[in-house]
């Protein structure tokens, strides 16, 4: 069952998942395996060392996927910035075929109106990231289609007002008139259910993606992401306002010594900042403590690397089960409508109507098994429902079966017997039981 929002809708993606824009990471080899998981990656385009470098790197992305990608620009502070408008010009003649059309614009607001002007008017779709609602109505104002939320929690620059994504997301939906993604944390469907539920169109995620195959960094960095947890992230250049949060190492150690000793002083800790260390160590050698290099706090939910369809396809399986089976389960919606509103007309005395509870147990390997034959049984599923005879179902939250409420006994058989799930082995035994729903 797809997960639709106005995120997927407007780019014509299948899940509602960005990789957001990760210095030397975010090259076409991640960018273009995110897109064929059917999510959509975007291109660092600071990291490419020229606008020609980031036309062929756009040309290279091109060639590995068919589908929708975008590309980042980070405006932020430099002793010798980018020519901006070179890189943004290339961005734009690679526009023309419609297959890169999201611009993720992230960093200072001075100078970022005149790139969401032109941008626009080349028909781009603009995610600008932010990580307070001050900041993403300004941006709103300058005429961004969406936002992207960063929370606390993210890698990279979460700003210096320190608010989470708990706060932050209920917030942004009461108070934005476009729509934004969470962003900062995510990792697993549990929170993209969340999410959602928090007014997101979807989630933007960072740390995640580099814990993939096709993440093109060092094998050591995958290794540290996976190793670490939740409490292996720190944060430098408080001195400067330019928090960020970055994999507590040895090099950073010594740069927070030296910011203690020497707030906003760039010049005691230039030595340790330089990117080219931050590239080694991704790229050349994956010695973890000779740079410094971002990660987020979602470490403390990473704990396989894996493909980025495999990653697209656990988190959408998770929220699925759980907007469908925790989240539906928890409102009281095991009764009939019409026939418990008739009841309370006509009686205060309590109503029993008869239900039935078709009980399966799942194959052991349910979780890859499954995979080939979801849509089928969810389509089965769906149709049941559609037709008023299935009332509410779900997994267990173990996976080792599943309950499904339907009202007749007729129909629990009929739907066992011909759902995907049973003809294809997944559910190894099932039964029927009557269950009793009391409307008090
Ligand atoms: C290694 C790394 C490099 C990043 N570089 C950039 C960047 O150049 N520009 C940018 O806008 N965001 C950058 N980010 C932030 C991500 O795009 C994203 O907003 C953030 O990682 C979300 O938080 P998460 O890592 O908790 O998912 C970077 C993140 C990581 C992990």
């Amino acid at each position: 069952m797809p997960i639709s929002t106005k995120l997927t809708k407007a780019l014509g993606i299948q899940h509602p998942l960005i990789q957001g824009g990760m210095h030397y990471v975010g090259y076409a080899p991640l960018v273009a395996a995110v897109s064929n998981a059917g999510a959509i990656g975007c291109i660092t385009a600071l990291t490419q060392p020229s606008p020609e470098a980031l036309q062929a790197e756009i040309r290279t992305c091109k060639a590995l996927t068919k589908k929708p990608f975008g590309v980042n620009l980070t405006l932020l502070p430099a002793l010798s910035p980018p020519n901006y408008d070179e890189f943004a010009q290339v961005v734009e003649d690679e526009m023309s075929s419609g297959q890169l059309r999201l611009i993720e614009t992230a960093g200072h607001f001075k100078g970022l109106q005149p790139f969401v002007t032109k941008f626009k008017e080349a028909g781009a779709f603009i995610i600008h990231k932010c990580v307070t609602v001050r900041h993403a109505k300004s941006a709103e104002k300058m005429g961004v289609d969406m936002i992207s939320m960063d929370g606390f929690d993210c890698a990279g620059h979460p700003g210096e007002a320190d608010i989470g994504n708990w706060v932050l997301f209920p917030k942004a939906a009461r108070e934005l008139k476009v729509p934004f993604v969470a962003s900062g944390g995510c990792g697993d469907g549990k929170q993209l259910a969340a999410a959602i539920a928090m007014g997101a169109e979807g989630m933007n995620m960072g740390t995640r993606w580099m814990a993939t195959n096709e993440a093109p960094i060092h094998q050591n960095i995958k290794q540290a992401l996976v190793d670490g947890d939740e409490n292996s992230t720190t944060l430098i250049l408080r001195s400067f306002r330019n928090t960020e949060r970055v994999f507590k190492n040895k090099a950073v150690d010594e740069v927070q010594k030296l910011e203690s000793e020497f707030p906003g002083d760039f010049s005691k800790i230039s030595h340790l900042m330089k990117g080219e260390n931050y590239r080694k160590v991704f790229q050349e050698t994956g010695k973890i403590d000779e740079g410094v290099w971002s990660a987020g706090t979602v470490m403390g939910l990473i704990d396989n690397v894996v493909s980025c369809h495999q990653l697209c396809d656990d988190i959408i399986s998770e929220a699925e089960e759980v907007i469908t089976g925790r989240l539906q389960n928890s409102v009281d919606i095991g009764t009939d409508k019409e026939t418990s509103e008739k009841s309370k007309a006509s009686s205060s005395a309590p109503s029993i109507t008869p239900h039935w509870l078709l009980q399966y147990k799942y194959c052991d390997n349910i979780s890859d098994a499954r995979i080939p034959h979801r849509a089928s049984h969810i389509q089965h599923a769906t149709d049941f429902k559609a037709s008023g005879k299935l009332v509410m179902g779900g997994a267990l939250s173990d996976l080792t079966g599943a309950t499904v409420v339907f009202k007749t006994k007729e129909d629990a058989e009929e739907f066992a017997v011909n759902d995907p799930y049973t003809c294809n082995g997944i559910v190894t035994s099932w039964e029927v039981r009557e269950w009793s729903v009391v409307d008090v």
